[in-house]
C-alpha cells in the first residue's frame, strides 16, 4: 500500500477504552511510510500514556492548546497545516458532539477546525450511545461537512453489550485512510506546474504585474505530491511558503519563466500552466528611475509594451509534448473563451476560472471552476483552493492515463 508513503498523519486520540488500539494503529501507519504526529485529549491520557505513543510515533505527543513551549515547537495551526490527513481514532461520542457543534475547546478540536486536510473519524462508544438520536444527528452533521466516518463495527463491547459502536480494527482504519488519497494515480509521474504572477520591470523601482497570489498553483503542487507525483514548481514572486517535497524554481519575469520551464522540461509527463503570465512587457527596461517633471502635473508617460512568449503554447508545440493543462482567467463568456484557448493553444485540458468575482480567482482562498477537454466538461463547485486542487488532480490524473494509453496504442 504505497498511498500512505510519506503522508503526514495527525492522529487524534480521544478518551475511550479503544485508545489502546491507537498504539497498533501508529505501528501500521509508520510501517507503511507515513509520518505520524499524535494529539491526545486529556481523557485519552487516562487510558494510554503519551509516552507509549511518543515511542511508537517517534515524535513528541501534543497535549495542550495553551502550552507555550509546545506552541513554540509546533503550534496547533502549524500542525493543522502540516497534516495531509487528520485521523481521530478512537473518536468518542463527546468528541464528535464537540466537533459537530463547532467547539474549539482543546487542541484536537481546534486543529480539526483549522485544518484543510481531509478529516476522518473512527467512532468508538457503547452501542446505546451510538444509537442515541443526538449522536446520529451529530454524525449526519459531520458527514455533511465532508468529514468521513470509518466504521464503527458491530460486536461485543468492553462494557459487555453487543451491538454497533466498536472501533474498526486498526488494519481496516489504515486501509480506509489510504483510500482518502486517490492514488497511486500520479505515482511515478513527473509533473511541472507554473504558479503566481510574473513581474515585468519598467525601471529599477517599478514593474507591471497582476493579482495572482500563487495559492491555486501551490495547492495544485501540494495535491500532486499527495497523489504521488514528483513535482517541479516554477513560481513567480509570491509571499506564501512553498509546499514541502516540491522542487521550486523561483523566477520573476515571463521570459525567465519560459526559460525555466523549457530548461527543466525533459522527462515531464504533465505540465500545468496555472501562472498568471504577463502577456506584455515594456519594450525597454530603463536603467535609471523615471523622473517625473516637477513643473508639469498634467504630464503623461508612454510605455511601449511588447508581447511576451506564450509559455504554455510553446510547451504544447514541442515535438513530444507532455500532457498539457492550462487555466483560463476570464471575466466574461468564461466557458466560450476557455474553450477557444483550449483549441488555440492546443491544450489537453483547460480549467476555466471566472475572475470577475473577487471571492474566487485571484488572491482568494476559495475558487470555483469548470474543467474542459475534448470529451469532458465538469463544474467544480466553490471550495477552498486546497480541496479544489485535489479534485482537479483526480480529473487530470484520470485524463492523463487515458491520453497515455491512446498514445501508446497509436
Ligand atoms: O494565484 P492565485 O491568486 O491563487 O490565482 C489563481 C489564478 C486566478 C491566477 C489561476 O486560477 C488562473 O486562472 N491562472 C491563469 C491565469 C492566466 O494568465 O490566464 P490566461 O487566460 O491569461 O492564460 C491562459 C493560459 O496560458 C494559462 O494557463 C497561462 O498560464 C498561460 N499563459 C498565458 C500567457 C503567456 N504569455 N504564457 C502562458 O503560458
Amino acid at each position: 500500500m504505497q498511498r500512505l508513503r510519506n503522508k503526514r498523519v495527525v492522529l487524534g486520540v480521544t478518551g475511550g477504552i479503544a485508545a489502546y488500539k491507537s498504539a497498533e494503529l501508529i505501528r501500521h501507519l509508520t510501517k507503511l511510510g507515513a509520518e505520524v504526529q499524535v494529539v491526545m485529549t486529556s481523557a485519552a491520557c487516562e487510558f494510554i500514556t503519551p509516552l507509549t505513543l511518543q515511542a511508537l510515533s517517534h515524535n513528541p505527543v501534543h497535549l495542550d492548546l495553551l502550552d507555550t513551549k509546545a506552541e513554540a515547537a509546533m503550534g496547533h495551526i502549524e500542525l493543522a497545516r502540516w497534516a495531509d490527513l487528520v485521523l481521530v481514532a478512537p473518536a468518542t461520542a463527546d468528541f464528535m458532539a464537540r466537533l459537530a457543534g463547532g467547539l474549539a475547546n482543546d487542541l484536537l478540536t481546534t486543529l480539526c477546525l483549522a485544518t484543510s486536510a481531509p478529516l476522518c473519524l473512527a467512532p468508538a462508544m457503547n452501542q446505546g450511545m451510538w444509537r442515541d438520536s443526538k449522536t446520529q444527528q451529530n454524525c449526519q452533521e459531520l458527514l455533511e461537512r465532508n468529514i468521513r466516518l470509518f466504521g464503527p463495527s458491530d460486536g461485543s463491547q468492553a462494557c459487555g453489550d453487543i451491538g454497533p459502536g466498536r472501533m474498526l480494527e486498526p488494519e481496516l482504519i489504515v486501509e480506509q485512510a489510504a483510500d482518502v488519497f486517490e492514488s497511486d494515480i500520479l505515482t511515478g509521474i513527473n509533473l511541472m506546474i507554473t504558479a503566481g504572477p510574473t513581474r515585468e520591470e519598467i525601471d529599477p523601482v517599478r514593474y507591471i504585474s497582476n493579482y495572482s497570489s500563487g495559492k491555486m498553483g501551490y495547492a495544485l503542487a501540494e495535491a500532486a505530491v499527495e497523489a504521488g507525483a514528483t513535482v517541479t514548481l516554477v513560481s513567480g514572486p509570491v509571499t506564501i511558503p512553498a509546499p514541502d517535497r516540491v522542487s521550486v524554481i523561483d523566477v520573476t519575469s515571463a521570459r525567465e519563466m519560459h526559460q525555466a520551464v523549457h530548461g527543466n522540461m525533459n522527462g515531464q509527463d504533465i505540465f500545468i500552466g496555472c501562472a498568471a503570465v504577463s502577456d506584455y512587457r515594456p519594450e525597454e527596461i530603463l536603467r535609471e528611475k523615471i523622473k517625473k517633471d516637477p513643473d508639469n502635473a498634467s504630464e503623461t508617460l508612454d510605455i511601449r509594451l511588447v508581447r511576451n512568449p506564450d509559455i504554455i503554447a510553446s510547451v504544447s508545440a514541442l515535438e513530444q509534448p507532455p500532457f498539457v493543462v492550462g487555466f483560463a482567467a476570464e471575466t466574461q463568456n468564461v466557458l466560450n473563451y476557455a474553450a477557444d484557448k483550449l483549441n488555440r493553444k492546443q491544450l489537453d485540458l483547460i480549467v476555466a476560472n471566472d475572475v470577475s468575482d473577487r471571492e474566487i480567482g485571484f488572491s482568494s482562498d476559495n475558487n470555483e471552476v469548470a474543467i474542459l477537454g475534448k470529451d469532458l466538461e465538469e463544474t467544480l463547485p466553490r471550495a477552498s483552493k486546497k480541496v479544489l486542487a485535489r479534485k482537479l488532480l483526480k480529473i487530470i490524473g484520470r485524463s492523463y492515463h487515458t491520453w497515455k494509453t491512446e498514445q501508446e496504442s497509436a
